[in-house]
């Protein structure tokens, strides 16, 4: 069995930062969301997998490489544009070969793995086995039809009146059937080859597609609520590890990782929290679910469920909450007098201030 993994697109939601950045790489406790994907496709057994790639190409390939680091042996394939999820099946055709394929969107975070769903697809084999489940608002997802037997006769995009409560979840496993499927679609009416199409496409044409209805936690780290989200479920499973220096008026309550190279002084940190290497903190409170990453500054400020990225700086502020910071980024007090904000925002970017 081999592995598809989606880490193209263009991330529209998640823009400014997707302007620079891929979606894929934004950091979730100081790692990059992909790489979670990564380790529980490599701990369900399978080492081929291709990486679908598109703009952010060079960002993907700089940071995965061959797949060694994480056991894997990975071939990129460049897609020209983000034509969709089915489109995506269609150009790793020669890749894909006749191998069952788990199809993983790279932006998507399951905690537990995917190790039951292959186990469940090898014990009955079914022409294909998708992953739900139940949200509260399924209009924004694609959504699942299931009869009396539990087997799935219906799929449909983002459906204005959906027929369940059961979303797809980002993972499916596909037998090389799913090859036929994805020639017969046209575009969507977003222009997209859909994937709901191609199952939906499967089932009209007699073969079996199974569903697992999962309880355990996912998240589509789409949009900065999510990825917030995402953050805190992680930060909840770190245990407490101080490599960096930190002085004696510092306090650290919960679970507080300090990165080596991380320097904390004369400040209170609220677990669960992680510091990157590098990292200066001083004067300053960090509280919970909150990952600071590498080479940033953080001086006489407050921040609180918040994902601060590389080389990013923040003095003097008091108090930022619930906020992605990308890399780089300087955030410092205006001036006293006159009392205005001065902003140097780029293109979509989003900002709340109290005043
Ligand atoms: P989406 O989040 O559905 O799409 P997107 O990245 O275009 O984002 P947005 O809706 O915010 O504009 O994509 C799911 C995953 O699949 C994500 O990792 C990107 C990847 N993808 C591709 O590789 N190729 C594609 O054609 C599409 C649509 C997505």
């Amino acid at each position: 069995m081999k592995a598809l993994v989606l880490a193209g697109g263009s991330g529209s939601r998640l823009r400014p930062i997707t302007h620079t950045s891929a979606k894929q790489l934004l950091p979730v406790a100081n790692k990059p969301v992909l790489f979670y994907g990564l380790e529980a496709i490599r701990d369900a057994g399978i080492s081929d997998v291709g990486i679908v790639v598109g703009d952010t190409a060079a960002a993907i390939e700089a940071a995965v490489g061959d797949g060694r680091a994480f056991g894997l042996d990975v071939t990129y394939i460049r897609q020209d544009a983000p034509r969709g999820l089915a489109h995506a099946v269609l150009i790793t055709r020669d890749f894909l070969g006749d191998d069952d394929f788990v199809m993983y969107l790279g932006d998507n975070f399951i905690v537990g793995g995917i190790s039951p769903l292959v186990d469940e697809f090898r014990s009955g084999r079914p022409d294909a086995q998708i992953m739900l489940t139940t949200v509260p608002d399924p209009r924004q997802f694609g959504v699942a039809e299931l009869d009396d037997a539990g087997e799935v006769v219906g799929l449909e995009e983002k459906p204005p009146h959906p027929k369940s409560d059961l979303a797809l979840v980002g993972v499916y496993i596909f037998t090389p059937d799913v090859h036929e499927a994805v020639r017969h679609l046209a575009p969507s009416g977003r222009g997209e080859l859909e994937i709901t199409e191609a199952l939906q496409w499967l089932i009209d044409n007699g073969h079996k597609v199974r569903s697992t209805t999962i309880s355990g936690y996912w998240k589509d780290t789409g949009n900065v609520a999510d990825m917030l989200e995402v953050n805190r479920i992680v930060l909840e499973g770190v245990e407490a590890r101080q490599q960096g220096v930190v002085d004696d008026a510092s306090e650290f309550i919960g679970r507080v990782v300090i990165e080596s190279g991380a320097w904390v002084s004369r400040s209170r940190i609220v677990g669960p929290a992680i510091i990157g290497a590098g990292t200066r903190v001083e004067r300053s409170y960090i509280g919970p679910f909150t990952s600071v990453a590498q080479d940033c500054v953080i001086v006489d400020s407050e921040i609180e469920y918040s994902i601060i990225m590389r080389g990013a700086s923040v003095r003097g502020v008091r108090r930022i909450e619930a906020s992605l910071i990308g890399h780089d980024v300087e955030v410092t007090p205006a001036p006293r007098v006159p009392k205005a904000h001065r902003l140097v925002l780029g293109d979509h970017s989003k900002v709340q201030i109290s005043s």
